[in-house]
């Protein structure tokens, strides 16, 4: 029997840290490192930099990084400040590793090297390519992306990758193929957060063909100009940025052409609350808080979420006529 687990943003107002406890950096480090906060009503997520803390850069035994910095596509432009990159590399959301934000430490255990991902289901002849051989054949650029959370924090940060039409163009996927399934590492090992069988492992998440390839979807493999650390989800991750974030697969090991519709790692746990499309909106709430506003990291003040993180012009059309569809969930 499934045995229902609270998740990260599911910590009742109540039990949220006080606020006070927040106007304090040293004690804000405390409570991130004591667990997963609700971003609810004016909370500040400030900097929390240890003593001795090497987490901003992707380790040594990451044979990519020479390839970076790559050049900016300026077609992406954002509509605020970038987010500090000691934050974007300090607070992260990568369950494997446990449920609270400062997993950075615990992901520096995971091997990135070798690392093989298979591609495979409805495409024309299945293969597999190491990472390397990968990155080679891709055309690499930056993008400034936003990045919205499910819990209501966001950040802006320059991703590295290449788009991922260029991943599906490689797979040659058949006629047949309606969805792309991505499916992440699975390493109890050394993934802390796997030995807890409560979770559906490994973390899936899936798009249509005609969201795959939309200009907007981005594989990462690097940020702020250098490869990109384990516990941004090296060596590949997804970002779309029109949807809430947990759609931005980390660690990814496979992609499955199907023509049936992916069950997700969150929606398996609570699809109520976390469906397949999970497009931002900020007039439509989750369940048990808004999607009004959203705090950017570093920041203590909320601003106004957008209709697709403000990414409209670019998908909006992909879901017209679709209105049966719970498309903001
Ligand atoms: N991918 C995997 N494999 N495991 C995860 O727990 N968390 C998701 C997403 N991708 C997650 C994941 C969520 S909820 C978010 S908000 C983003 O990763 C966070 O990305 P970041 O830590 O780089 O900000």
């Amino acid at each position: 029997m499934f045995i229902r687990r609270k998740l990260g943003w599911e910590l009742p107002e109540s039990a949220a840290t006080p606020e006070a406890v927040f106007r304090q950096r040293r004690q804000l480090c405390k409570a991130i490192a004591a667990g997963p906060i609700l971003l609810a009503g004016g909370t500040m997520l400030t900097g929390c930099k240890e003593d001795g803390m090497e987490a901003l850069a992707a380790t040594s035994d990451d044979p990519s990084a020479g390839l970076y910095p790559v050049e900016r596509n300026a077609r992406y432009e954002l509509d605020r400040e970038l987010s500090s990159e000691e934050l974007a590399t300090t607070y992260n959301n990568y369950y494997e590793f446990g449920s609270s934000k400062n997993i950075w430490r615990y992901a520096q255990e995971l091997p990135i090297r070798p690392w093989t991902i298979a591609i495979d289901g409805m495409v024309e002849k299945p293969f597999e390519i190491g990472i390397d051989d990968l990155l080679a054949k891709m055309p690499l650029e930056e993008r400034l992306y936003r990045h919205r959370c499910v819990e209501a924090w966001s950040m802006a940060v320059p991703w590295s990758g290449f788009a991922m039409a260029e991943l599906v163009k490689l797979a040659k996927p058949l006629s047949s193929a309606k969805y792309v399934r991505m499916v992440s590492f699975e390493d109890p090992e050394v993934a802390r957060g796997q030995e807890a069988s409560w979770y559906p492992w490994p973390y899936i998440e899936g798009l249509t063909m005609a969201e795959a390839t939309n200009e907007l979807a981005f594989m990462v493999t690097g940020i702020y100009g250098k490869a990109l650390p384990k516990q941004n989800g090296a060596p590949l991750r997804l970002a779309t940025p029109w949807k809430y974030g947990f759609k931005s697969t980390k660690g990814i090991v496979r992609f499955e052409f199907t023509d049936q519709r992916p069950v997700s790692f969150w929606e398996t746990i609570q699809g109520r609350e976390y469906g397949f499309w999970a497009n931002v909106n900020p007039e439509v709430p989750h369940p048990r808080w808004s999607q009004a506003t959203e705090t950017p990291l570093g920041s203590n003040e909320r601003v106004p979420t957008l209709l697709f993180n403000g990414y409209a012009d670019y998908v909006a059309d992909l879901y017209e006529g679709m209105e049966g569809e719970r498309l903001f969930m």
